[in-house]
């Protein structure tokens, strides 16, 4: 009698954080200003802006940098408590660059990693209805297609961080409403007492 067995391998830990009283005019208001007087940079985006990826280091930036920190400090708390369980007592995370994006009705982002980085995030700071997707694609995409989900799409939410491992491959799906989208994306990186 033969002996049938399956295992599913290695985990992909996508982190999730929802704060309700993101929405706040106040940063439109300085996304707008620093819009307005510096030009865009051009990476993964496909129209839009995006800002500069120290946007973290300007004064008047420092208040949401810190509050996105405090935010995303529990999504921390697990990647080191997980290190120090298996015996790498001392790993921290640290902030290593951020930057704000705004995609306008028809802007996207086509696929990409965030190379250097060990995890990688987006708060959306307005993300109307429809304003575009983010979707990860596995890296085992070859062999999963049409076998088991190799894509996975989280849209949208005002208030709500995404932290995923930085190699993860993704992209986002062309803004489909009238208005622009915003958000700001960050990376960490390992630091090892
Ligand atoms: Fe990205």
């Amino acid at each position: 009698m033969s002996d049938y067995n399956m295992m599913e391998l290695f985990p992909l830990v996508i982190h999730s954080v929802y704060d309700e009283d993101f929405a706040n005019e106040e940063y439109i208001k300085y996304f707008h200003q620093y819009r307005d007087t510096f030009p865009t940079e051009v990476v993964s985006n496909m129209g839009g802006y995006q800002s500069v990826s120290d946007i973290h280091q300007d004064i008047d930036f420092v208040p949401l940098a810190t509050r996105i920190w405090e935010m995303i400090e529990p999504c921390c708390n697990e990647i080191t408590e997980q290190f120090s369980a298996n015996g790498y007592r001392g790993t921290q995370l640290q902030l290593d660059n951020m930057w704000f994006n705004i995609n306008g009705p028809g802007n996207w982002n086509v696929a990409h990693t965030h190379p250097h980085s060990f995890y990688s995030g987006v708060l959306w700071i307005c993300a109307p209805e429809d304003s575009g997707d983010l979707v990860f694609r596995s890296p085992h995409e070859h062999q999963l297609y049409g076998y088991r989900d190799s894509m996975h799409t989280i849209p949208p939410e005002t208030g709500r961080v995404i932290m995923f491992p930085s190699h993860l491959l993704h992209q986002v799906t062309p803004n489909k409403s009238v208005e622009d989208r915003y958000s700001i994306s960050f990376n960490l990186n390992l630091k090892v007492a």
